[in-house]
């Protein structure tokens, strides 16, 4: 996978736009765009579209666009109001660094700049125009009301209560699952691959995004600041209901390693040479520590 880092950081700071009237809101949009973070979504979109037998570049547009949609939704994540935690990427959260204004603005401004990049001229001619309008349909429909951030108000409407395990993993699928989904799926757009592969991608990212969020729940309780770059036992002092604090480790990665196997079965449909980097990606991304 690390074949595609350079890339993809290179990527992204190209399409940041370097505005010098407005350097503040820039400075606190690079801070935390460019501070690292595994870049599993990117990564996901460009192994996708390797494994549709497309040129992984022609995708850059797409990665980028869905790392800065992930990228703001953890800046507003951070802020006081929703999980209030003061660490990200191993630095001062965006609005500790830049303050709270300043924060909601460099989100606001990564979710434009997103469809800004998918939608570039750049996109077109990298892939074609049908491929540019249904990547930012898929963008705005995963990112949006029934996606992530319906998932985040389910998740911050649900704090102080207990909560059936169902319910839970519904409220996952979009906050975590549906970004993933996405990823996965533009991969495939890029590559022009056809409805059954698309249909397969969206499965894979779909268990893969109930394994993430499983694991980052784990993560949440049995690892280290120093480790994580983000604040441990935020769940607890904000009290959520986790799939943690209802299975505890041991169950909760057993539901993570079934759902992991079900979605590599989700891979056969790509061939087993094409999809082994994607095969060894679901399993990392269950044995991760951060
Ligand atoms: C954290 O995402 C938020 C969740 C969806 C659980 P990542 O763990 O992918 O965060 P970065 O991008 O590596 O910082
Ligand atoms: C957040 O889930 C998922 C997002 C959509 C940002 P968490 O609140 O558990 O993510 P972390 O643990 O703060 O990264
Ligand atoms: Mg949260
Ligand atoms: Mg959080
Ligand atoms: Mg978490």
């Amino acid at each position: 996978m690390n074949e595609y880092s350079e890339m993809i950081e290179k990527a992204l700071d190209e399409f940041l736009i370097k505005d010098n009237d407005v350097k503040g809101l820039v400075d606190s949009m690079e801070y935390s765009l460019m501070a690292g973070g595994k870049r599993i979504r990117p990564k996901l979109v460009l192994e996708f579209c390797k494994a549709c037998g497309g040129n992984p570049e022609n995708a850059l547009s797409f990665a980028c666009a869905i790392e800065m949609i992930h990228t703001y939704s953890l800046i507003h994540d951070d802020l006081p109001c929703m999980d209030n935690d003061d660490m990200r990427r191993g630095r001062p959260s965006n609005h500790c660094a830049f303050g709270e204004d300043t924060a909601l603005l460099a989100g606001d401004a990564l979710l434009t700049l997103a469809f800004e990049t998918a939608l570039s001229e750049k996109a077109v001619k990298a892939t074609s125009a049908k491929a540019v309008a249904d990547a930012g349909r898929i963008l705005a429909s995963f990112a949006g009301v029934s996606g992530m951030v319906g998932g985040q108000f389910i998740d911050l409407s649900i704090e102080g209560k207990k909560v059936e395990a169902e319910i839970l993993e519904k409220m996952y699928g979009k906050k975590t699952g549906a970004l993933l989904k996405a990823s996965c799926v533009l991969g495939c757009i890029a590559a022009g691959a056809d409805d059954e592969k698309l249909k397969a991608a969206e499965e894979f990212g779909g268990k893969i995004g109930l394994v993430f969020q499983i694991i980052d729940d784990v993560l949440d309780v049995v690892s280290t600041p120093e480790v994580l770059g983000k604040p441990i036992l935020s769940d607890e002092e904000n009290e959520k209901t986790t799939f943690m604090s209802i299975y505890g480790e041991e169950k909760c990665r057993q539901i993570a390693k079934k759902l992991t196997d079900d979605a590599v079965k989700a891979l056969d449909i790509f061939g087993k040479d094409e999809s082994a980097e994607l095969r060894e990606l679901a399993i990392n991304l269950l044995n991760r520590n951060k």
